[in-house]
């Protein structure tokens, strides 16, 4: 449904984008992320056609982004920017009202569309409300049923989540889940990474105008997760169980905490069996042995160091 292939905008000084390819398929959830100056609002502009790129394509269903196709995209795209404005002294109804017209939706069926999207986006009884005053959480909502008025196949959202609190994160979390139940494909960027984490069948990491990873969560997770985390819970003397990893070849950096042994296991997975073996032939009980799950920020910090210096710029 979105597909790019080496998409690059160079604004100068190697910021922008840089050779960009990816492909989302239809009723996917993917998750941008990226620091901040990263790329990912250059990206959405170039997905929607607000900004040419200097090199490199980009296709929704299909359809090349670029001068001829503007319209169809228009159509196929609902794109929530990470700032946008509401108008002073209008009600919710008059500011939908007046996105509909723009669409060219017809007014006989605006009621039954405004109401709908409303209801998609759990923002019925703010209806009458005056757009200005509405708090972040009510505005985001508000913004992202503006999106839907012309029911978009592709949902493009940058940041929808950014300043809202746990509540109003949840609430944008299922409504984002409810879209893609009905079968829109959705694209959005986020700094709050673990927010994504269950919402996304897909991930993308990039820094610095490159994509350093793609895939679901999982398989992005392994890739960086190149070596097992254990912990072993004992239920009795943790000294031996700690003398005892140290001693078994491929362990690394064991620490204690408690009767919790973390260590880092180099080894083939297949020999933690022996591991085992060796701690209960020690006369160690043994209460738990798990390997501990990367998260997402923890593959985001690994993966965007190896660029990092340090240096912002503009
Ligand atoms: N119109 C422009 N002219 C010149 N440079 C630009 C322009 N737009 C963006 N940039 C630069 O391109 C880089 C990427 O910016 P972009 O806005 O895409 O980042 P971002 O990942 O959306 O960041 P944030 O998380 O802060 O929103 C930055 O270095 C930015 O300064
Ligand atoms: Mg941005």
């Amino acid at each position: 449904m979105i597909r790019t292939e080496n998409l690059s905008r160079d604004f100068g000084g190697g910021r922008g984008l840089q050779g960009l390819t990816l492909e989302i398929p239809q009723g996917a959830i993917f998750g941008y992320i990226g620091p901040n100056g990263a790329g990912k609002t250059t990206t959405i502009k170039l997905l929607c056609g607000l900004l040419r790129p200097t090199a490199g394509r980009a296709w929704i269903n299909n359809l090349e982004v670029g001068p001829k196709n503007l319209n169809q995209i228009k159509r196929l795209v609902g794109y929530m920017p990470d700032m946008f404005g509401v108008y002073d002294q209008m009600s919710v109804w008059e500011y939908l009202d007046f996105f509909c017209a723009a669409y060219h939706i017809p007014a006989k069926h605006r009621d039954v569309r405004i109401k709908t999207v409303l209801q998609l986006t759990n923002a019925t009884h703010m209806l009458d409300y005056q757009v200005n005053s509405l708090s972040r959480g009510m505005h985001q909502r508000i913004g992202l049923a503006k999106t839907l008025l012309h029911d978009p196949q592709v949902l493009i959202l940058d940041e929808p989540a950014s300043g809202l609190d746990p509540y109003a994160r949840i609430e944008m979390r299922q409504t984002i889940m409810r879209l893609r139940d009905i079968g829109k494909t959705i694209m959005l960027s986020s700094h709050i990474l673990p927010e994504l984490a269950s919402v996304c069948d897909r991930v993308g990491i990039i820094e610095k105008g490159r994509l350093l990873a793609f895939g679901t969560v999982a398989d992005v997770t392994r890739k960086v997760q190149e070596n097992m985390e254990l912990s072993v819970t004992v239920d009795s003397d943790p000294a031996a169980a700690v003398t005892v990893c140290q001693a078994f070849p491929g362990v690394q950096k064991v620490s204690l905490s408690g009767n919790e042994i973390h260590l880092t296991f180099t080894a083939p997975r297949s020999t933690v069996a022996d591991l085992t073996r060796k701690l209960v032939e020690a006369g160690v009980r043994v209460q738990e042995l798990k390997e501990e799950q990367v998260n997402l920020e923890q593959v985001f910090l690994s993966v965007t160091s190896q660029v990092r210096d340090g240096k912002e710029k503009p």
